[in-house]
């Protein structure tokens, strides 16, 4: 049985009284009978570790530098992130893919960057609207999930992957959780073929999870948690999310 995992992506939001508020409350709603992290802006890891050390709850970064150290004006590497504390990095997010022009290359670099410092990456595949509706969802999952694998090789069973089409991310749209799952199975078995070990590893959801979604949506058999957005952002709806996954 994979223990859920709910991760919160904090985006480009967020202040010091803000934050400080919201972590305070996470902290006393626990504990949540699953796992639950936030993913917040770097300039901000240094408080949130600071408020979150000695607790169960885990924080990350929403991207890494691919490159190890060196002349890389405004980069972050996957070292100091592990030195923060970090126990995740979101790699591939769509609006990454979208805005800075990320490949799937860069993106499999990214993740082997995370790992190789012990951070686990948070993989994130998912289509447009104009992919699905041609039909193309599978094949751009794949395509998006198999050059991470290609690049980890063996150490593939140690990332969490994120399905996140990308017409339900901030949209109010959610995928139906039978059109979630569906996805869900097509890449578990894809890492199943690869790793040999999916049956351990979390894949999870994310677009317009809500408070009032999330059950339904971490009942599917292969959905293991969420990657929530705009929701992590109000302490009552994200602990609410995360007690869905409990
Ligand atoms: P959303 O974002 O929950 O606001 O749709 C999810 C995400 O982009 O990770």
């Amino acid at each position: 049985m994979r223990r859920k995992l709910v991760v919160g992506n904090w985006k480009m939001n967020g202040s010091r009284p803000a934050n400080a508020e919201l972590l305070a409350a996470l902290v006393a709603a626990r504990p949540f009978g699953c796992d639950v992290a936030v993913c917040v802006p770097f300039v901000f890891l240094g408080e949130t570790a600071a408020q979150l050390a000695g607790s169960d709850l885990r924080w990350g970064a929403q991207d890494v530098s691919a490159q190890a150290e060196g002349a890389y004006t405004g980069e972050v590497s996957a070292a100091m992130l592990h030195e923060c504390g970090c126990r995740y990095a979101i790699v591939g997010h769509s609006e990454r893919r979208a805005y800075h022009a990320e490949s799937d290359e860069l993106v499999a670099a990214k993740a082997q960057a995370a790992l190789g410092r012990g951070v686990t990456p948070i993989v994130c595949v998912g289509e447009t609207l104009e992919q699905r509706d041609a039909g193309q969802t599978e094949a751009v999952v794949k395509r998006q999930l198999s050059a991470v694998i290609h690049t980890l090789a063996h150490c593939a069973a140690e990332m969490v992957v994120a399905y996140e089409p990308v017409w339900a991310i901030g949209t109010g749209r959610t995928a139906t959780p039978e059109q979630a799952q569906a996805v869900h199975a097509v890449l578990r078995a894809q890492l199943q073929a690869a790793t040999g070990h999916a049956d351990r590893m979390r894949i999870l959801y994310g677009g317009s999870v809500k408070a009032d979604n999330a059950r339904a949506l971490f009942a599917m058999p292969d959905i293991d948690g969420g990657l929530i957005g705009g929701a992590s952002l109000k302490a009552a709806d994200f602990i609410a999310i995360c007690r869905a996954g409990g």
